[in-house]
């Protein structure tokens, strides 16, 4: 999907947020009125500028898959038990890419029309992760690509972000849940290990966990999202934070204030990790 140019009036119209530009006497910066446009939101509570890590409390690779238990129909075959996908150590983008294109790890293969890997700059900073493709995605192989994916390249644009350049975009899982449904614990730790092979290759210096199906399966705090937000989390050293998946958001609009403070402590954590 080409990114979309919009102008900084556009990217908050989108993002919900407003009075846009507040004048001031003697002028602005523009992430000053962006602040000062948040502030007007209701219950929009401060970011700490200091963050504060908040390790996870259980390492992710190791965590065990939790049963599948949604009832089936009789007559439908014995449900597909998830199982952890085993990749040969080292493998490169490339060769990912395949893996997980051939894999059939969890039942979700069943009914793609084909894996969603994730997109982007190979060498990026910032990683966003989402819960995993939907319709749209399924049917272009590339994630964020439907009406959450407008949303999601209008919060990059906010900061000053562009699918594709420092920025890459992966799911928890790679393969369409039907329906939309979120995708179930075994099934985000079958395909944990391709995750954890994209943030090894990539090596970013950020990553941002949209929605608590990706929180959950990144961190495994098992906490509400509102819980998550507001600091810096780790991720086998990397520093991570939290905000609202772009679905959700256009359910919710008024959340969009909240999520638009979340990807401006994103930007100040990464600046201050660039050392600015
Ligand atoms: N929602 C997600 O979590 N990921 C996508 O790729 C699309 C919608």
């Amino acid at each position: 999907m080409k990114p979309v140019l919009l102008s900084r009036e556009a990217i908050l119209a989108e993002m919900g947020i407003g009075p846009v530009w507040v004048p001031r006497q003697g002028g602005e910066t523009p992430d000053a009125m962006a602040e000062a446009a948040v502030s007007t939101a209701p219950e929009a509570p401060a970011a700490p500028e200091i963050p504060a890590v908040d390790r996870p409390a259980r390492s992710f690779p190791g965590r065990p898959a939790a049963p599948v238990n949604a009832p089936r129909p009789a007559a439908e075959a014995a449900p597909r038990v998830a199982t952890p996908v085993t990749i040969p150590p080292g493998l490169s983008w490339p060769e990912l890419r395949q893996t997980i294109a051939d894999c059939r790890a969890c039942g979700l293969c069943e009914k793609r029309t084909q894996a969603v890997p994730g997109v982007g700059d190979e060498q990026a900073d910032w990683l966003f992760i989402g819960e995993g493709p939907g319709a749209d995605e399924d049917a272009q192989g590339e994630p964020f690509v439907g009406q959450a994916g407008k949303l999601l390249d209008a919060m990059l644009a906010a900061i000053d972000l562009k699918r594709g350049e420092d920025v890459y975009i992966a799911n928890a899982v790679k393969c369409r849940p039907p329906g939309n449904r979120t995708p179930e614990p075994a099934e985000m730790a079958a395909c944990r290990p391709f995750l954890t092979r994209q943030i090894e290759l990539l090596q970013p210096k950020l990553l941002v966990l949209l929605g608590r199906a990706a929180a959950d399966s990144v961190l495994g705090l098992e906490k509400p999202l509102a819980a998550m937000r507001g600091r810096v989390h780790e991720y086998q050293g990397i520093p991570v934070v939290v905000t609202y998946h772009p679905a959700y958001l256009l359910r919710n609009l008024p959340e969009k204030a909240k999520a638009w403070e979340d990807l401006l402590f994103a930007r100040r954590t990464m600046a201050r990790l660039k050392g600015h």
